[in-house]
């Protein structure tokens, strides 16, 4: 194989420092784009390439099988746009606010309670709250909700809301699907879906966006069992992220307590990870007691009461929710995964999560090894998901793939028309190992399988 081929690691392996260097490598190779970037961008709104979305869909595949693989989880695809008493009866109408303040100086406008992270318009080395360079106005509520109208006449009974979250689809579906599916208490109901916030300080890339795809399963418990099953959900969840290849030392709980905890939750967990920008929010999980089930009912009218048979009793269930953003799971997973040894630079992600599992590369382009390749790739394609790269150095083509996360490289040389063997190498060691063509899709899915054990 040719000389340039780098073996060993240039320097000390890094982590990715900056949310700029993912932005940077994300446009680049086509993980994610800024929305509308022909006009300039819109805020905080990003569209995902080729690569991301595949990254995205991974995501939510690893996500839905762990849940809905389960017995006792259904799953459920409910509307963004529902009737506007959801939202009353949710308390979203009257409490889904932040507390907003203006500049009068730099005209910057923040969130009143994140003043010191909130850098100030015209001196950014200064944050915006006390001793900060900015003349602030008194806090004003601002409601989170996105607002439009049904039907073509925009008169106050046509509003309706774009959901903010996808957990109210969940309640409002909870007879429906109990009756349908014949679930018993204790059971789940999952949905992935889109939610839309009129955030005030959106930013840090996908982080936190004005639209974005949230993971919500809402477990339905008995009353008195409702803490068991909270530790249980957080336990489950934590792992989730540990077997999607995310290193243990970058998540931890934070627990939520006092002013933190939402009018809903008796308890709050968020699962938190070391972003570049600090330990921040990834998921959460919550105790909603029967707080929701409750106010549906008695804003609905209608009988929400669960009648479990064996015991002959009727209740309101408590629910235990898990409530995951797509897009900041798809973030922490590339951010964790981003190394860079001073040369080259690789995603180290787990490979259900990569775009791409396999890149074949005919070592030259000429006939008869494109030939092979070509060959080996459609037969690669029927088991996994395979890219092929005939232009440039081989050094180059393997960089390309280290870059956005591909995790197995199969190379044809002169060699392997005769014997029919190839190279495998590895994104993460950079180790290459010469193995009979026709064991290359076992190999491949074993090593996939037993990944990180
Ligand atoms: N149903 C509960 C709920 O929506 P949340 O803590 O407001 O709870 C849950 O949101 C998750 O949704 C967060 O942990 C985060 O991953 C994601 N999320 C919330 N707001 C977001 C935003 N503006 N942009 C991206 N993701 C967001």
């Amino acid at each position: 194989m040719s000389e340039e081929v780098q073996t060993k690691p240039a320097g000390p392996v890094q982590d990715l420092k900056d949310m700029a260097t993912l932005v940077s490598l994300s446009k680049q190779r086509g993980f994610v784009f800024p929305s509308s970037e022909i006009y300039g961008g819109i805020g905080s709104t990003w569209d995902y390439g080729p690569l991301g979305v595949e990254l995205k869909r991974n995501m939510k595949e690893t996500w839905w099988r762990s849940m809905c693989d389960r017995e006792d989880i259904e799953g459920l695809d409910a509307a963004i746009l529902m009737h506007p008493k959801v939202w009353e009866a949710s308390g979203h109408v009257a409490g889904f606010v932040d507390p907003m303040v203006d500049c009068k100086t730099c005209k910057g406008r923040f969130r009143a309670d994140k003043l010191d992270s909130s850098p100030c318009g015209q001196k950014p080395s200064k944050n915006a709250g006390a001793g900060g360079a900015c003349e602030l106005t008194e806090p004003r509520n601002f409601n989170l909700m996105f607002k439009t109208h049904m039907g073509p006449l925009e008169e106050t009974g046509s509003v309706v809301y774009l959901r903010p979250e996808t957990a109210q689809g969940i309640y409002v579906n909870f007879l429906n699907v109990a009756q349908s599916s014949r679930q018993k208490v204790p059971f789940g109901i999952a949905q992935i879906g889109k939610a839309f916030r009129n955030e005030i300080t959106p930013g840090n890339f996908i982080f936190r966006t004005r639209e974005f795809e949230q993971m919500e399963m809402q477990f339905f418990v008995k009353p008195g069992t409702d803490m068991e099953w909270f530790e249980k959900w957080k336990a489950d969840r934590i792992q989730w992220h540990y077997d999607n290849g995310i290193r243990k030392e970058k998540l931890r709980f934070h627990a939520h307590a006092g002013a933190d905890l939402a009018h809903y939750a008796k308890a709050a967990f968020d699962i938190e990870y070391e972003f570049p920008i600090g330990w921040s929010e990834l998921e959460g999980i919550h105790n909603r007691t029967d707080f929701d089930l409750g106010r549906h009912q008695e804003f609905s009218g209608k009988n929400l009461l669960y009648f479990d048979e064996s015991t002959k009793e009727k209740y309101i269930p408590y629910i235990v929710e898990t409530s995951v953003g797509c897009d900041r799971a798809v973030l922490a997973a590339l951010c964790d995964s981003y190394r860079f040894d001073g040369d080259r630079t690789w995603l180290q992600m787990h490979p259900k999560l990569s775009p791409y599992k396999v890149a074949v590369f005919p070592l030259m382009k000429k006939p008869e090894l494109t030939e092979y390749s070509d060959k080996l790739y459609a037969d690669l394609k029927k088991h996994f998901r395979v890219t092929s790269d005939v232009s440039g150095s081989i050094g180059k083509r393997y960089r390309r793939q280290d870059e956005i996360g591909t995790p197995f490289g199969v190379t044809i040389d002169f060699d392997t028309l005769t014997n029919h063997s190839v190279t495998l190498r590895h994104r993460d060691t950079m180790e290459q190992t010469r193995i009979p063509a026709e064991k290359l899709i076992h190999v491949i899915r074993d090593q996939i399988e037993n990944w990180g054990k």
